[in-house]
């Protein structure tokens, strides 16, 4: 296997990385995919199996030495299928566009007239354009595009098609196809119509590809009762974290780690009103074009790194790139003008303005963001309006001013002494202690933050 492995490294390299990148080449390790094989538990040894953008064909190979009769492929590259065809002759392999083309025109290519129970693979990532799909099927083009507007949403959309009842899907797509908004339709529906089995985080696994993926297998039909197995990629395992009813997710799919994952969220989604509750006026990017408006990196956690703090205004400036190891990283803007690298929140009443800033600086609220946006990415994102207001906010009468107090040393003090660390720790118990969090699960929360965020925001913590 070493052999295969090289050889396609070997062919893969010969390709350009531009058009690797634009038409979402990246083929899977050998190592990879033989987990992802040996997670599924095929039924039989006649089931039909069809990676539809094989590359060189590492599932085809790996499907065909588990003793498996009757597996396909299909590629758009003919030199990637005339590769697999040397390395598996008793394989049925095709060059053709499997994602522009229904499943009717797959099946006659293979001269077949079942569908298949088993499609597995890692499809390309690609932002659609206008000339990326080669379909008059006005439609699957609309669904398509409802769907988030990418080849492998198209991709998993056809092996849906070409899958018989009770069949299994397993691919490798991104994972913020996860909690992401713009896939918010397709997710519902395979919420509703199939019962996911397992997902598995695999993080930021190949080179050159941006984002984190997972490992996603369904099964046609919904089981009322399924739960989804999550999982994790670690030393060369895929390691059982825990299990959840499906039917607790109706959109977004948090990758809960653990048992107290899971009560933590329940927690804050029960006890607590979320930011939306409170906030008046506007959270979104800022738009000013101005050559002195405040940007992202101008920022520093409670000030601006070059000018005082600010007594007028009622604006709160967030650098809009998260980071896990930063966490938030915010100020009061006053009436400064801020760009489009800022997250500007508003509230009209600048006292209420410094406490949402306390709170949203503190380890509690960096965990929600981190565990429950962004599915525990270690990569930069975005601060979302969305995932803003979602917050659990609880407005506290007898801590208000208390808060408002650490948070006016913290923006006055010099940054990052050794006081002003004093006043970060008093800060983060007071928000442990308005949000009545248990011995047990703060112990969690500094344990969790502390293995993500840098060193640095952890003196006398
Ligand atoms: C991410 S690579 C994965 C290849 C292989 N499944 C693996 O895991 O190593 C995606 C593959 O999809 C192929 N591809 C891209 N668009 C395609 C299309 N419309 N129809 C068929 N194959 C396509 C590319 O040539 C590439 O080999």
């Amino acid at each position: 296997m070493i052999n295969f492995d090289k050889e396609s490294q070997y062919y893969e390299k010969s390709l350009d990385l531009n058009y690797k990148k634009s038409n979402g080449i990246f083929y899977t390790d050998f190592n990879l995919a033989q987990l992802i094989i040996n997670e599924i538990n095929f039924r039989h040894s006649d089931v039909k199996v069809i990676d539809p953008c094989c590359g060189t064909g590492v599932f085809v190979k790996l499907a065909i030495d588990k003793g498996l009769n009757n597996v396909y492929g299909i590629d758009l590259d003919k030199k990637a299928v005339s590769f697999v065809k040397k390395i598996c002759p008793t394989a049925n392999l095709i060059s053709m566009d499997s994602i522009s083309c229904d499943f009717k025109q797959i099946m006659k290519r293979f001269k077949i007239k079942e569908k298949f129970d088993y499609v597995i693979g890692n499809p390309p990532y690609v932002p659609l354009t206008s000339t990326s799909l080669v379909t008059k099927e006005y439609l699957f083009l609309r669904q398509v595009k409802n769907y988030g507007d990418n080849l492998y949403v198209a991709a998993l959309l056809r092996a849906k098609e070409m899958l018989n009842d009770n069949g299994i899907i397993s691919y490798i797509i991104p994972k913020n196809f996860l909690h992401v908004n713009s896939y918010s339709f397709f997710r519902r529906e395979i919420l509703r119509d199939f019962s996911i089995l397992s997902i598995v985080d695999i993080g930021k696994y190949f080179k050159n590809v941006r984002g984190e993926q997972i490992v996603l297998t369904l099964q046609k039909n919904r089981n009322a009762d399924n739960t989804i197995k999550i999982k994790k990629l670690k030393n060369n395992k895929f390691e059982l974290l825990t299990e959840i009813r499906q039917d607790f997710y109706t959109d977004k799919i948090i990758l809960f780690e653990s048992k107290e994952d899971v009560e933590i969220y329940k927690k804050f989604n029960k006890a607590y009103t979320t930011l939306n509750d409170y906030v008046k006026g506007y959270v979104g990017r800022g738009h000013s074009k101005l050559d002195n408006a405040i940007c992202g990196k101008d920022i520093r956690k409670f000030g601006l790194k070059s000018l005082p703090p600010q007594t007028q205004g009622s604006q709160i400036f967030i650098q809009n790139i998260y980071s896990a190891e930063a966490g938030i990283i915010a100020c009061f803007g006053g009436q400064l003008q801020a760009n489009e690298t800022v997250t500007i929140f508003t509230d009209g009443d600048p006292t209420m303005c410094r406490y949402v800033l306390g709170l949203i600086h503190s380890k509690l609220i960096n965990f929600y963001l981190l565990k429950y946006c962004y599915n525990n990415s270690l990569l930069t994102m975005h601060v979302d309006a969305r995932y803003l207001r979602s917050i659990p906010f609880i407005v506290d009468n007898d801590n208000f001013n208390v808060v408002l107090e650490y948070v006016n040393k913290l923006e006055t003090l010099d940054y990052m002494s050794a006081e002003w660390f004093e006043y970060y720790n008093l800060l983060n118990k007071i928000v442990y202690r308005i949000y009545n969090l248990t011995e047990q699960e703060i112990n969690f929360i500094d344990n969790t933050i502390k293995k993500t965020q840098s060193k640095k925001w952890d003196k006398n913590g």
